[in-house]
């Protein structure tokens, strides 16, 4: 009898080590190391078969067209893939339980024009079809396999042929050659590594949904992330009805591209215009409330950007960002404090961007400091009023990219004035629904916009 080996493999980062360890030297997490078989007698057996066939091409002779990509024609998830699914890739949606990856991929599944294999792992087939007749999915390409066995799968793919393969989810997954629980570390890489061969020789795309862990990080190792082409992350808040889907790593396309979407009892719906869901619920006659354009991929959307500031009884005052960063907030702040006289070092602030949306870019500078301003000096901000542009330490008003369209946005949700960096008044054409106002400092920006 040959002796089974083990290992302890951490469940975050996929560091092995021979001794099991309270805390991960590479990751730093605690508790993530779980023993693993990682050499039986089968493995060994196949690491014996060699693939000795190969074809080196030359780059030119490769072809390849952009028209290739197969459409979910779901405008927003098209989006966000870079204009569709690109053949032979494979794309790991991640997000919390309940938030709707299987919605989101079941109604893909039904507009995709190719064959779609719908691979269960969680639910049997009778909760597949209750859902599809919840959402008025009805295809004749959409077949439906509720397996958990790779072998199975792999030969249900040849079977079928379908041209995109969606597995629901990773962590269900297993291989009966290998002794490991499913959703162990060396389950999930094997099982991803068998579906990634089989999607880069065949042309088939699959499409993987992963859990993610407390933390939010996708759970599994991070190799999982780097095996495949792209990791999108589907989020939203559990109080809201929307949901953005994000990519955090695309091969194939740019990962600034958000997609918006509803959800209702009847399915997931594409929020076509966002801007007006983000300012639905604006209170134009609050002090603290700031209006400000942000670009998310190539599409700028207007937001609200809310601070409080009170005074603080205690020695130490409080700062919190919802949706922004903190160390930004703080750099703002003693610009405010030192370029624009505010008092602001014995008091509380939080800034909250509505909604919550995550912005991390610097053109909503202005409108922070201008709502932590109103707020501080109990003055409305004027509701007609938009404002972009990132604060230098200075309080100089720096220029920001893609003005003309945030001004068209602005335009065209109906608000009449626009402040504006003076750098950037040279790219803006003439207009006249909207006065574009230019700024050059911090000081000149909060005496224009308070009333
Ligand atoms: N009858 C219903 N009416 C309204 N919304 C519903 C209804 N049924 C489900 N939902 C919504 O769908 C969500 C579940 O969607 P879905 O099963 O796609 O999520 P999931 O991300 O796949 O979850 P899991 O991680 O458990 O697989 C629920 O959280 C709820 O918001
Ligand atoms: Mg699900």
């Amino acid at each position: 009898m040959s002796k089974v080996k083990t290992k302890f493999i951490c469940s975050n980062c996929g560091f092995e080590s021979i001794k099991w360890q309270g805390r991960c030297p590479e990751c730093e997490s605690w508790n993530t190391f779980s023993e693993e078989i990682v050499e039986s007698e089968k493995e060994k057996n196949r690491s014996a078969i060699r693939r000795s066939n190969y074809t080196v091409s030359k780059l030119k002779e490769i072809n390849s067209v952009e028209s290739d990509r197969i459409k979910t024609n779901i405008t927003e998830f098209d989006r966000v893939l870079g204009g569709g699914l690109m053949p032979g890739s494979i794309v790991l949606i991640g997000g919390d339980p309940g938030i709707g990856k299987s919605t989101l991929v079941m109604q893909a599944a039904s507009l995709i024009r190719e064959k779609v294999l719908y691979v269960t792992g969680e639910e049997s087939g009778r909760q597949i079809k209750l859902r599809a007749s919840r959402l008025n999915v009805d295809s004749e390409n959409f077949y439906v396999l509720a397996e958990t066995e790779m072998e199975n799968i792999v030969c249900a793919m040849e079977d079928i042929q379908p041209g995109v393969i969606i597995i629901d989810s990773i962590q269900t997954m297993h291989k009966g050659d290998l002794d490991n629980a499913p959703g162990t570390v060396t389950q999930i890489r094997e099982c991803t590594s068998q579906l990634m061969k089989i999607a880069k020789t065949t042309q088939q795309v699959v499409i993987l949904i992963g859990h993610v862990t407390k933390e939010g990080m996708i759970a599994g190792p991070k190799i999982l992330e780097h095996v495949v082409d792209t990791v999108l992350q589907f989020e939203g808040e559990r109080h809201h009805s929307y949901r953005i889907l994000r990519a955090q790593k695309n091969r194939f396309g740019s990962t600034n591209e958000i997609g918006i979407f509803d959800m209702h009892d009847t399915g997931l719906s594409e929020v076509k215009n966002p801007s007006e869901i983000f300012l639905s619920e604006r209170e134009k006659r609050t002090t603290g409330s700031a209006v400000t354009s942000s670009m998310e991929g190539t599409r700028p959307i207007l937001l609200e950007v809310q601070a409080l500031v009170t005074p603080s009884n205690y020695g130490n005052p409080q700062r919190v960002a919802t949706g922004f960063d903190f160390r930004r907030l703080s750099i703002l702040l003693a610009v405010l404090e030192k370029r624009a006289g505010l008092r602001l070092s014995a008091a509380n602030v939080f800034l909250n961007m509505a909604g919550g949306v995550k912005i991390d870019e610097p053109a909503v500078d202005l409108a922070v400091c201008c709502s932590i301003a109103s707020s501080l000096l109990e003055r409305n901000v004027d509701s007609s009023y938009v404002m972009v542009g990132e604060v230098g330490l200075g309080g100089e008003i720096r220029s920001i990219s893609n003005i003309e369209k945030r001004i068209q946005e602005a335009e065209k949700l109906g608000f009449s004035n626009i402040i504006i960096p003076r750098n950037n008044m040279r790219s803006v054409g003439s207009r006249t629904d909207i006065k574009v106002i230019p700024v050059d400092n911090l000081t000149n920006a909060i005496n224009a916009v308070l009333l």
